[in-house]
């Protein structure tokens, strides 16, 4: 069994790498037309080597460059039917004592992994609610449900108020026929900062990580795009303000 999202017009965020890269290029060779943003010019590029991405390069903290993107899809392809809030991270900060954790950072990583959907959500509700439908799938954590490995305050903050804000985005756009769901995942190995993250805790670190985890592997990219792809399909028509947490059974 597959899905077809043939003529489905998708947005996604921080798309140059990792779960954001193998989610575009997953609804794009379902058929989706899909308009995939990130700062990371170069990254955008490669994720674009499939048909069916058009890129656009922009900083998500800029509230005029997100509401200009919106416009621009719609002028160019009409409303957005499925929304995917991806961005984020820790931005490469370390974890620092809460003594010494500097509010620029606190700032920095609430910017892009909170402010940017909202942001986004704003930008592109209007258009789905105006077509009487439509998907959001913010991109939260296993940070978004508890405690982070890494240690960062702003980023479980962050994470955690994703999950506040996809239950409250349900309640008010479900009237309008849009569903708002998040996807948790565990730890992956996908992106730069994950893959020097996962190198740091050394071959027995990692055995002790995937001993952790009932599936006994390590998660793909590709593992998160299917979640999504869930989400924004006709099988999750009755879900909405659900959190899947996509961790291979990590306890
Ligand atoms: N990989 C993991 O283990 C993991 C686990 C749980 C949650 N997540 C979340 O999944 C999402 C994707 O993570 P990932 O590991 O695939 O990649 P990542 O965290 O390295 O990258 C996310 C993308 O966001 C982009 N980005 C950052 N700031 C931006 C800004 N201001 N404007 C535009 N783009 C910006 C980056 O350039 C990057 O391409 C993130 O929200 C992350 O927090 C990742």
């Amino acid at each position: 069994m597959d899905l077809d999202f043939t003529g489905r017009i998708v947005a996604i965020t921080g798309a140059a790498t990792g779960f954001g890269q193998a989610t575009a290029r997953a609804f794009a060779r379902r058929g989706a037309q899909v308009f995939a943003t990130d700062k990371d010019a170069a990254g955008l590029a490669k994720t674009a080597n499939v048909p069916g991405i058009t890129t656009h390069v922009m900083d998500l903290t800029d509230p005029d460059a997100v509401a200009a993107w919106a416009r621009g899809i719609e002028a160019a392809a009409g409303p957005a039917q499925v929304l995917v809030n991806n961005a984020g991270g820790v931005l490469g900060r370390a974890f620092h004592k809460i003594e010494e954790a500097s509010l620029e950072d606190w700032h920095a990583i609430l910017a892009v992994n909170l402010d940017a959907a909202f942001l986004t959500t704003r930008a592109f509700a209007p258009g789905m609610k105006a077509a009487g439908a439509g998907r959001i799938v913010n991109i939260s954590s296993g940070a978004g449900l508890r405690a982070s490995r890494t240690g960062i305050q702003a980023y479980t903050s962050a994470k955690h108020a994703m999950i506040g804000f996809t239950r409250q985005m349900a309640q008010e756009l479900g009237p309008h026929g849009i569903n708002v769901n998040a996807v948790a995942p565990g730890l992956f190995a996908v992106s730069p900062g994950t893959r020097k993250q996962w190198d740091s805790y050394g071959p027995e670190g990692q055995q002790r990580v995937i001993d952790g985890l009932a599936l006994r592997r390590m998660g793909e990219a590709e593992d998160i795009a299917k979640a999504v792809l869930f989400f924004a399909s006709p099988l999750s028509d009755f879900v909405t303000g659900q959190v899947l947490p996509v961790n291979g059974g990590s306890f």
